[in-house]
């Protein structure tokens, strides 16, 4: 009741005067109750802002802020990149560096990593972890997780996604989502929608057929915000049908909004708005990195020109749009600011710790993928191996600087000679390094710089010459290449140009396995890569970017001290031209419009599709034990509408290590009206098991794994009859299976 007059009194005072600031900041006015409802409170802070308090709220003031009330004394709001640490402050109107000392952050493993553990405990880790070093930074949202599919292994950005099945993608962003938003820090969820390709990405106009927007591009966002309850989502750069992302009218209004019922905030990608018009209609909320010097062309601190500024208020007070659109805006806004900046409970968060250190660890290396391991090359064992030869610049390069937004500055960074020789030590292991190529000797980005002097004259033959020495005298010998963080590798802004390793690494590899046949191939990428020489290599690993602990996993994981464990969130085909994106020959082209012909057959969907034989599947991953797996059984023979079905396996470690393992559960539909995949992951558990131990691994699915998107009625529909679920090691490696059907 008083808290009701006191509102009310407050309301008339400003209508009245406009004053009554003492008033208005009164700990007792509802807007600033923590102990009122996020929504009164949203109401109640909108009621007292005036038109140009709003058109502030909704575009940006710097490179990554926008303006909170001052007036009101709601707070400014902070973003900052995001996904796999807290990039390195910048100047106000500029990319370049602010010059910080305190600014240096954990690098957590790339997303492609993080999706590899299969282990949504790691998500949650991970989630947790990059938060607090945001919190610490006083960061109000975080510019990831990024869930674009996979659709072609030359995707720039692709080691900021998490793979090629949005199932997998949409499991693994929800807890990294919580995990970030605990800690009083939005996560924002990207790029939304389509942005698969980095070629012309200002203004490729993507179009698909609405099965494979539904079933395969959008089911990770819509989990990230529906089961994630994720507060912020960024639109993409790309365009949907005529339309750019950031201000979609299907994408945004209809179905995230729309369908999906979300209540966060939508933000621009950093010059991604192109129209007021539309981003006012369309549901775009704030706008960033519009005609700023950087990104896009144009003027520096031109905030007041940006779509969602000066033509705003103008087309507002002419009366050409609506003031309910922006209010719709503000509210969101302000339900962000309440969710974080102006959230008084929050944790403080904590940067560099040694816990976050143990996290980047751990997650990379449950994320190292064990692709091939013939003549038990790996793991090395340190008693009979006396020496070691370590050849290949990734060895060696700095990989935390580069790629793009998600750049970093680290307080640390373990490569993997480092964390190699560390390990080595201990035992008493000699290693000897050969650099083997000469790659990116570059080492900056945004005017952070690695410190790193890669400059090396000598040809390719010298190099070749000093790696087959190093390895012919070496017990074992371990290849560290694969792709780096620089333009058409894994970095933002371009694509890979081809589907195999870049400089001389082929000649190095094969020239490696002539002169020592314990022979580890190790590969430091984000994407899959041709392997022309792979069946004169024994062992190849995939060891992604693993950020500050990358060298120390790696060892983890070379010497066995961690049994891998991790799993490929992405087929890697034999040949480029094999990839359902590149059958037809219109990935990447120039006329400004791509159709994603291959539809809903994207990865392993594609490649099981028109039986093309894959270089190592979806899902695959070995360990350094065996599991058997037996009596895949259904509880019951049928699965009702309305119900569910629980499913189980039993998984023996029948080796002589403690490992875990990913048991994947695929369904198939027997018979339908539509095409459909030969099967589809819905399910996946990790599991870790001693040697001889046995476990029963159980899922229990409902009617949504059965269910396709019928675009003749537009819903999910599923259809009455027989189905299979298929459970394995990989999508190629089926241990059993189970027929039910579905009354
Ligand atoms: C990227 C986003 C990033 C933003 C801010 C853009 O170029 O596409 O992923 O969050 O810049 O750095």
């Amino acid at each position: 009741m008083i808290t009701r007059f006191l509102y009310m009194a407050s309301t008339l005072a400003l209508t009245m005067s406009g004053l009554a600031a003492a008033a208005q900041q009164s700990p007792t006015a509802p807007y600033l109750d923590r102990r009122a409802p996020i929504e009164e409170r949203v109401e109640d802070a909108l009621a007292r802002m005036t038109l140009d308090e709003k058109i502030a709220v909704v575009h940006a003031q710097s490179k990554f802020s926008s303006p909170g009330v001052p007036r009101l004394g709601i707070p400014e709001l902070w973003c900052t990149d995001g996904p796999h640490g807290i990039r390195p402050e910048v100047l106000w109107d500029e990319w370049e560096q602010a010059g910080w000392t305190n600014d240096s952050c954990t690098a957590f493993p790339a997303l492609t990593a993080l999706a590899a553990t299969w282990n949504r405990e790691m998500a949650a880790l991970y989630g947790r972890s990059i938060g607090e070093e945001a919190r610490y930074r006083r960061k109000d949202v975080l510019l990831g997780p990024g869930v674009n599919i996979y659709r072609t292994p030359l995707g720039g950005r692709n080691f900021e996604y998490m793979g090629e099945d949005p199932y997998l993608a949409g499991e693994m962003a929800v807890p990294y989502i919580r995990g970030v938003q605990q800690q009083g820090v939005a996560a924002c969820v990207k790029h939304y929608a389509l942005n698969n390709e980095e070629t012309h990405r200002h203004t490729i106009d993507v179009d698909l057929d609405d099965r494979a927007l539904y079933e395969i591009y959008l089911p990770a966002f819509r989990a990230a915000v529906e089961r994630g309850g994720a507060w912020c989502v960024m639109g993409s750069y790309n365009l949907y049908r005529g339309q750019h992302g950031c201000h979609n009218k299907r994408l945004i209004n209809d179905i995230l909004k729309g369908e999906w019922a979300f209540d966060g905030v939508v933000v621009s990608d950093w010059g991604g708005t192109h129209s007021t018009r539309e981003a006012a209609e369309n549901g775009l909320d704030i706008e960033y990195g519009t005609w700023t010097d950087g990104l896009t062309e144009g003027a520096g601190d031109a905030y007041d020109r940006y779509f969602l500024a000066e033509p705003y208020r103008k087309m507002i007070l002419d009366g050409e749009l609506s003031r309910r659109d922006l209010d719709d805006k503000v509210r969101r806004v302000l339900r962000l600011m309440f969710r974080t900046s102006m959230n008084q409970d929050k944790p403080f968060g904590s940067l560099c710790s040694p816990e976050h250190a143990a996290a980047a660890r751990r997650i990379g290396g449950e994320g190292i993928v064990l692709l091939r391991n013939e003549g038990g090359v790996l793991p090395l064992d340190d008693r009979s191996c006396r020496r070691i030869a370590v050849v290949g610049e990734n060895a060696v390069k700095m990989m935390t600087v580069g790629g793009g937004s998600s750049s970093l500055k680290v307080r640390r960074e373990c490569s993997p000679l480092e964390g190699i020789a560390a390990r080595a030590e201990r035992a008493g292991v000699e290693v000897v390094y050969a650099r083997g190529y000469v790659g990116d000797v570059t080492g900056s980005y945004n005017g952070v710089e690695t410190g790193q002097n890669l400059s090396d004259s000598r040809s390719e033959q010298e190099l070749i010459a000093e790696a087959v020495e190093a390895a012919r005298g070496a017990d074992a010998v371990i290849f560290i290449g694969g792709l780096n963080k620089s333009d058409h590798q894994d970095s933002e802004g371009a694509d890979r140009l081809s589907l195999d390793l870049p400089y001389a690494q082929n000649r190095v590899i094969e020239a490696l396995a002539e002169a020592n046949d314990r022979l580890a191939v190790v590969l430091v990428s984000g994407n899959a890569v041709a392997m022309p020489w792979i069946g004169r290599v024994p062992a190849v690993v995939e060891a992604w970017y693993l950020g500050s602990e990358a060298g120390n996993a790696l060892a983890d994981v070379l010497f066995g001290d961690v049994a891998p464990s991790g799993k490929l969130p992405f087929t890697f085909p034999v040949r480029l031209e094999d990839c359902p994106a590149h059958a037809d020959g219109s990935a990447f082209p120039n006329d400004g419009r791509t159709l994603y012909s291959e539809g809903i057959f994207v990865g392993y969907r594609g490649y099981e599709h028109s039986d093309t034989p894959v270089l190592f599947p979806f899902g695959h991953g070995l360990s350094y034990t065996t599991f058997e797996y037996s009596g895949v059984r259904a509880e019951s023979r049928s699965m009702k509408e309305d119900g569910t079905l629980t499913l189980s396996v039993d998984v023996t470690n029948t080796g002589d290590r403690a490992a875990s393992e990913t048991v994947q559960l695929y369904i198939a539909d027997l018979r339908s009206s539509l095409p459909r995949p030969r099967k589809e992951l819905k399910g996946f558990e990790k599991v870790a098991l001693q040697p001889g131990e046995r476990a029963t691994v159980i899922f229990t699915i409902d009617r949504s794994a059965l269910c396709f998107y019928d675009d003749r009625r537009g819903e999910w529909v599923a259809e009455r009859g027989e189905f299979e679920a298929l459970v394995g090691a990989s999508s190629a490696d089926i241990r059993g299976s189970v027929k039910f059907s579905l009354k």
